[in-house]
């Protein structure tokens, strides 16, 4: 490849500019402690994941062997057998919200898809272009779906068949819906089990709950079925990528023959990212199941600081249980764009990750918001007086 001197210019640029902002992120919760290194040189070949990973296809540059183990390492993460499940490497959480929504309305074509105000913006995007019918219900202050209205708008619509969309750590508030509840009300109201659809979406706490000792319900053996998490979040990655992985029987439906692939394919996409699936199985074994426990408890650490310190400083800070989602009211906006802030409302949130190594990293920012807050309380005083 021969690139003008002006080119490789404009590349030595980029270079830099990541070197310089690549642990700039608070508030997203992108791991950025990865080293891929030794995947660098199968950028040299064209891999493709077409198709199905549990069938030989005819395409022989494939990762199908390494999809293979990372599906079978997240059956046993969230609890079914191998044998009951299936699931693929995505391109990322909305992929495989998506895929779990098509596997919702072909079981259920006149169900309704119920989805909370704190949902991620893409199950809207995914409702339109499915088209499923589909209801916003009401959360809590805390984030969480109001179980109370999911069950109010469920018995107005009781010739249609529920498809749950559940929450396992909003993007904004870390709030994990009660599925215990939610499928507790559900028995109590006379449906029988097969007569919902329940997915969690775990973009982020899919990668949490499993490490930590008192996990909010989110697996198989809890009633879901289906989960889709990103591996770009907790795991971390170069390229974006995540999993899903759903009851098999589920998926049973949708599989179509290809013939000039030789294969079966039951994804949303033609042509797969091979290499995505290469990351996350390097990801996931290069850690022992404690050395991810410790991973998790770190950053749950480094929040419950977060939260401590601004506490002190008279700053409302919180998160739930089990999140590294620190929520704090919203600073103003100079500040909110000096550190890429994502703000909602009258909140904002910093994500503690990995990366994020010693309490010292969250100074700069802390320091801004004390600094912050005392102007903005300044014209308030003045005015009181
Ligand atoms: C709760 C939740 N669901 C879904 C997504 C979408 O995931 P992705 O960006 O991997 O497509 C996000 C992303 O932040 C999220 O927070």
């Amino acid at each position: 490849m021969i690139l003008s001197a002006t080119d490789q210019m404009k590349l030595n640029s980029f270079w830099q500019y990541c070197l310089q902002h690549q642990y700039f992120n608070i508030s997203y919760p992108e791991s950025a402690d990865f080293d891929y290194s030794q995947l660098e040189r199968f950028l040299r070949f064209s891999i493709n994941n077409c198709g199905d990973w549990s069938e030989p296809g005819n395409y022989l540059l494939n990762t199908f062997a390494f999809e293979r183990e990372v599906m079978s390492h997240f059956a046993g993460l969230y609890r079914i057998a191998v044998q009951d499940s299936w699931g693929y490497v995505t391109n990322g959480g909305t992929e495989g919200n998506m895929f779990a929504c098509y596997l919702a309305r072909e079981l259920f074509p006149n169900g309704t898809l119920y989805y909370s105000r704190d949902s991620h913006y893409s199950v809207m995007k995914i409702a339109r272009l499915l088209k499923m019918r589909s209801q916003v219900v009401a959360s809590l202050p805390s984030g969480e779906i109001d179980c109370n209205d999911l069950l109010q708008r469920i018995a107005a619509n009781r010739g249609s068949a529920p498809i749950i969309f559940a929450n396992i750590g909003t993007t904004l508030r870390g709030a994990v819906d009660d599925i215990a509840d939610i499928r507790q009300r559900l028995a109590l109201a006379g449906f029988a089990r097969d007569d919902y659809y329940l997915h969690a979406d775990a973009a982020l706490s899919g990668m949490i709950l499993p490490f930590v000792g008192s996990p909010q319900p989110h697996t198989f053996a809890d009633g879901i079925d289906s989960i889709s998490v990103s591996g770009h979040k907790m795991i971390g990655s170069p390229i974006p990528c995540g999993i899903v992985l759903a009851r098999r029987r589920h998926v049973e439906r949708i599989s179509v023959e290809v013939d000039y692939i030789a294969a079966r394919d039951r994804t949303i996409s033609g042509s797969r990212n091979g290499h995505s699936p290469l990351i996350l199985w390097a990801g996931l074994r290069s850690r022992t199941h404690e050395q991810w426990c410790r991973r998790v408890q770190h950053c749950l650490h480094m929040a419950e600081y977060a939260v401590s310190r601004l506490r002190q400083a008279g700053i409302a800070a919180w998160r739930h249980a089990n999140s590294v989602t620190v929520v704090f009211p919203r600073p103003s906006e100079p500040l909110v764009q000096a550190f890429g802030l994502a703000a909602s409302g009258h909140e904002a949130h910093l994500i503690a990750m990995p990366h994020h190594r010693e309490p010292a990293a969250f100074d700069p920012l802390f320091d801004a918001l004390i600094a912050d807050r005392r102007e903005q309380l300044q014209p308030i005083q003045v005015y009181a007086v």
